[in-house]
């Protein structure tokens, strides 16, 4: 039970404080676990929240909160429910819906309080400044991007991941050492961000096999949540690549789940950016486990990519996209808009050629 919600609810001014979740969190029960640590300070449930949450979803969880006269937010679930509680947080505080305040750096001040309580270990979303969210108008997603919509808090207590089905765990975690790596490798990178990232890898690479092999294992489950909030860290200021692009485009054209998307494209990428960030791609390795003694420089680098793919046959992750349903003849288009994606603008190789990238999808085939 995470008690600190009401004292944080506390120390934050809210009287009211409304829970943002999605049915499955909710029939877990995990929103009406945190409901009666919040007590009186609740507002009410709204667990209407879907993956992939789009403009409207935030508008009509602000009206909930209107209705409610909610003055807080706590979210409780992924990256879906989160980012959709960081829109509700500049709407409510704002007035108009959501599609009026898509915007870059333009908030001067602090927005509704939003607590956040992550489901899953992997976002980082409970420490980022952006909001993805789709726009059906633009058929595409959108970003809300701003230091003022960063949680104001984020309670990490490994019992809200225990339900978390394996598959899920598993492509979470990925989603994790994607943002880590990129962070490592991005022309964006500093030695703080680096720091972070490194000590994200080495939890996911000792403790994602743990919680594969016991789902129970509470140590390791924490161990996972501290990488991924480390990792959405790092890639705050780092920023990520174009594995990121990549599975960007996977989600938006095949509906791949992020995660997954980010790991089967992930050791393709190392290799095509090897000689761009041979240096970071050999502290990679050895945050992995390797033993680079009397590598050169570069085998280091790409030992890296081969340890992420052991990685992931060790704890069961798909390698290849046609295990997960995308069609060979999609990835040309594919190609075309990962290259247009912002996140390949930090590649440490830079992206400029879509047929690099259309290899690289095939190479992931
Ligand atoms: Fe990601």
């Amino acid at each position: 039970m995470p008690s600190s919600v009401n004292k944080t609810a506390v120390d934050l001014a809210c009287r009211r404080v409304l829970i943002l979740t999605d049915p499955g969190v909710r029939a877990a029960g995990l929103a009406d676990l945190a409901a009666s640590a919040l007590g009186d300070l609740c507002a009410g449930i709204y667990d209407k929240i879907p993956p992939d949450p789009d403009l409207e979803t935030v508008d009509q969880a602000t009206q909930y909160a209107r209705e409610a006269g909610a003055d807080g937010l706590l979210s409780v679930g992924g990256g879906s429910v989160i980012d959709t509680g960081k829109g509700v947080a500049v709407t409510l505080k704002n007035g108009g819906r959501a599609n009026d305040h898509l915007n870059l750096l333009v908030l001067d001040e602090i927005q509704t309080p939003h607590i956040v309580i992550p489901t899953t270990a992997g976002t980082g979303s409970e420490v980022t400044n952006i909001a993805v969210l789709t726009s059906h108008g633009a058929g595409r997603k959108l970003f809300i991007v701003d230091k003022f919509i960063t949680p104001n808090a984020a309670i990490l207590d490994p019992r809200f991941t225990m339900s978390l089905p394996g598959r899920m765990t598993v492509s979470s975690a990925m989603d994790a050492m994607t943002h880590a790596v990129e962070a490592m490798t991005s022309i964006m990178a500093n030695r703080i961000c680096d720091a972070q990232a490194l000590q994200a890898i080495r939890l996911i690479a000792e403790n994602l096999p743990a919680v594969v092999k016991d789902s129970a294992d509470e140590e390791a489950r924490l161990n996972l949540q501290i990488a991924a909030t480390l990792a959405g860290w790092a890639f705050t200021m780092a920023q990520v690549g174009l594995a990121h692009a990549m599975a960007h485009t996977l989600g938006t054209v095949n509906h791949l789940p992020h995660g997954e998307a980010c790991g089967i494209v992930l050791p393709k990428v190392m290799r095509y950016n090897v000689d761009h960030a041979t240096a970071a791609l050999g502290q990679v390795s050895r945050a992995l486990g390797v033993d680079t003694t009397g590598m050169s420089g570069r085998e280091a680098a790409l030992a890296a990519a081969d340890a992420i793919e052991e990685l992931m046959r060790r704890v069961g992750h798909p390698t290849r996209l046609r295990d997960v349903g995308v069609q060979e003849d999609s990835l040309d288009i594919a190609a075309f808009h990962a290259i247009a994606d912002t996140a390949a603008l930090f590649n440490a190789r830079p992206v400029n050629d879509p047929g690099d990238v259309a290899a690289l999808y095939k190479e992931a085939y």
